[in-house]
């Protein structure tokens, strides 16, 4: 017996696909690249931009056929589309042939559910509103020698075009002694050259459990573990960050000297809306910390443009930002209306053509600099 998993969406998915290839080998299936030759088909999807939904809806349809060819084939979609309510029914209805459809928050359960589904054959649709942490759930590791490691799971930011979380629920912690064991275990295989740290705001780990520590103590801690390791972290919130976590980082050779730390805008006007609570000026700040004691080091953004009421002159000052900062990445989205989040409702919605050429602009600007640094 085979399976196949389509993945969608950040590392939180990629490493949570790798926990349920796990699941599925326990129940005794067996990988195949090939869609086709497979028994159980499991869709972890995203819900960050509308078109990653509609990717995944494509997809998801595309299987009709192969239903037809093998009645036994089992279709499971999971993940964040699916922890939005109406879109869950609208799977479940739109697609007979998917047979079970799941929340992120019933994900610990997929293993009961296939067993259920493949005994009584009945469709399955699960959704329960919020959740709590799992240690049950392991990775079975298949992202080259890199091994992620979650410290936490949700979010509490509420940045206004963001429907994380929604679909991912409020911040949890896990437990640092449950962390440090994890990592222990990895670097007892030998077989991975990086461990990377992952939450959707890594440097809140502990906000709701003061008696685990902070998150730069975290990283301190997984310092002085024994073995020859590199250690990384996504995703850092700018408001956040600490001068801490910049002198943990700084002082140990075992931190990757690389950090993804998402502006969004470079208008202090739109940073408001978006309830970034910081200022461009802070920002700057935290830059500048950064290089005066990490001269390298690897600063990469997330940017979004044609958030509502972005101006020209909005825009403008975001290029000035990546003229300043220059990155040594850029990831530029346009911005997608998501619904049930705070800018769905925003007047001045910027029209597609616009969000293109501005897209495009900024990363011609992103090649420009890449260039000069590579001269
Ligand atoms: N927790 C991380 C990443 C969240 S999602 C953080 O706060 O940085 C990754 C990126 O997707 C975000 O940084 C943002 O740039 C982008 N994004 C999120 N919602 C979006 C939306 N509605 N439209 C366009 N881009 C969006
Ligand atoms: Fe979304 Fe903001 Fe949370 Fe990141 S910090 S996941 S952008 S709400
Ligand atoms: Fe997408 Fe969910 Fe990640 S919405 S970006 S897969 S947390």
């Amino acid at each position: 017996m085979l399976y196949h998993i389509v993945t969608y969406g950040c590392q939180m998915n990629v490493h949570e696909s790798e926990k349920i290839a796990n699941v599925l080998e326990e129940l005794n299936y067996q990988p195949t690249e090939n869609r086709e030759d497979a028994d159980i088909i499991v869709f972890n999807t995203c819900a960050i931009r509308e078109g990653a939904e509609n990717r995944a809806f494509g997809n998801i349809g595309a299987l009709k056929q192969q239903k037809k060819r093998n009645k036994n084939l089992i279709i499971v979609v999971c993940g964040c589309m699916t922890q939005q309510k109406d879109v869950q029914e609208k799977i479940f209805k739109t697609f007979p042939f998917v047979d079970i459809v799941i929340g992120t928050h019933n994900l610990y359960n997929l293993k009961t559910l296939i067993s259920r589904k493949i005994t009584d054959r009945k469709r399955i649709k699960e959704y329960q509103e919020s959740g709590e942490l799992h240690e049950e759930l392991i990775a079975k590791r298949t992202s080259g020698d890199n091994a992620w490691v979650n410290i936490m799971y949700g979010c509490n930011n509420f940045c206004t075009y963001c429907i994380v979380p929604y679909v991912r629920g409020r911040e949890i912690s896990r437990k640092k002694s449950d962390i440090l064991n994890e990592i222990k275990d990895i670097i007892a295989t030998n077989s991975y050259k990086t461990i990377t740290l992952l939450g959707q705001n890594v440097n809140s780990y502990g906000n709701d459990d003061k008696t685990q520590g902070t998150f730069s103590e975290l990283l301190q801690d997984i310092c002085n573990l024994d073995g020859d390791f590199k250690l990384t972290f996504m995703t850092s919130h700018p408001k956040d960050l600490s001068d801490e976590v910049i002198d943990v980082m700084s002082k140990n050779d075992k931190i990757l000297k690389e950090l993804h730390l998402p502006v969004q805008s470079g208008s202090n006007k739109i940073l408001k809306a978006m309830n970034r609570n910081y200022t461009i000026e802070h920002y700057l700040d935290i830059v500048k910390k950064l290089r005066d004691k990490m001269p390298n080091i690897r600063l990469t953004t997330d940017i979004i443009v044609g958030f509502p009421g972005e101006t020209e002159e909005d825009f403008n000052q975001t290029c000035e930002l990546v003229k300043k900062v220059r990155y040594d990445g850029i990831f530029a989205f346009m911005y997608s209306k998501r619904s049930g989040t705070v800018a769905e409702k925003l007047p001045n919605q910027i029209d597609e053509d616009t969000k293109h050429n501005r897209v495009n602009y900024l990363l011609d600007l992103e090649k420009e600099i890449k260039a000069q640094k590579e001269n």
